[in-house]
């Protein structure tokens, strides 16, 4: 699958190694930045990211800051994007079985690299399951319309 990825200053390290982690899996992975440990600004990784997946560049997006929160704020001002933070893999199997969330939001500095990686395997693993959660992320795509 291919993935884009990328993080502020805060998410730099677990990004490099998820990238290692995801590459080991079989995934081709776009990194669109930062590229050091200077301070940076999350909502502009954010936004590549989130622009790589609405546009088709990619098919899904991690993203990783302090929290994941900024990133997933930023991210879903962006047409076509469900990006949610998750802080398990039980949360993130649901992201994917109940919202479709294609971008997933991390944090680099709560999370251990081992959850890290069981949450991105759970959640690229899970299906989406449609039916009544289909009905209700296409209302939150007409907010997208109405806004
Ligand atoms: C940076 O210090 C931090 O605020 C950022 O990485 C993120 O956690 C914001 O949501």
């Amino acid at each position: 699958m291919k993935i884009a990825i990328g993080s502020d200053h805060a998410g730099f390290k677990r990004k490099k190694e998820l990238i290692t982690a995801l590459s080991r899996m079989g995934h081709r992975v776009v990194d669109v930045g930062c590229y050091s440990e200077d301070s940076c600004d999350y909502p502009d990784y954010a936004k590549k990211v989130g622009r790589a997946v609405s546009l088709n560049r990619a098919e899904r997006g991690i993203l990783v800051c302090g929290t994941g929160i900024g990133m997933a704020m930023a991210a879903n001002k962006i047409k076509n994007v469900r990006a949610a933070v998750c802080w398990n893999a039980k949360t993130a199997a649901l992201a994917s079985e109940h919202n479709q969330a294609n971008v997933l939001c991390l944090s680099g500095r709560l999370l251990s690299l081992n959850e890290g990686e069981k949450m991105v395997q759970a959640w690229l693993k899970t299906e989406f399951a449609g039916g009544r959660h289909l009905r209700r992320i296409r209302k939150i795509a007409q907010m997208e319309q109405e806004a």
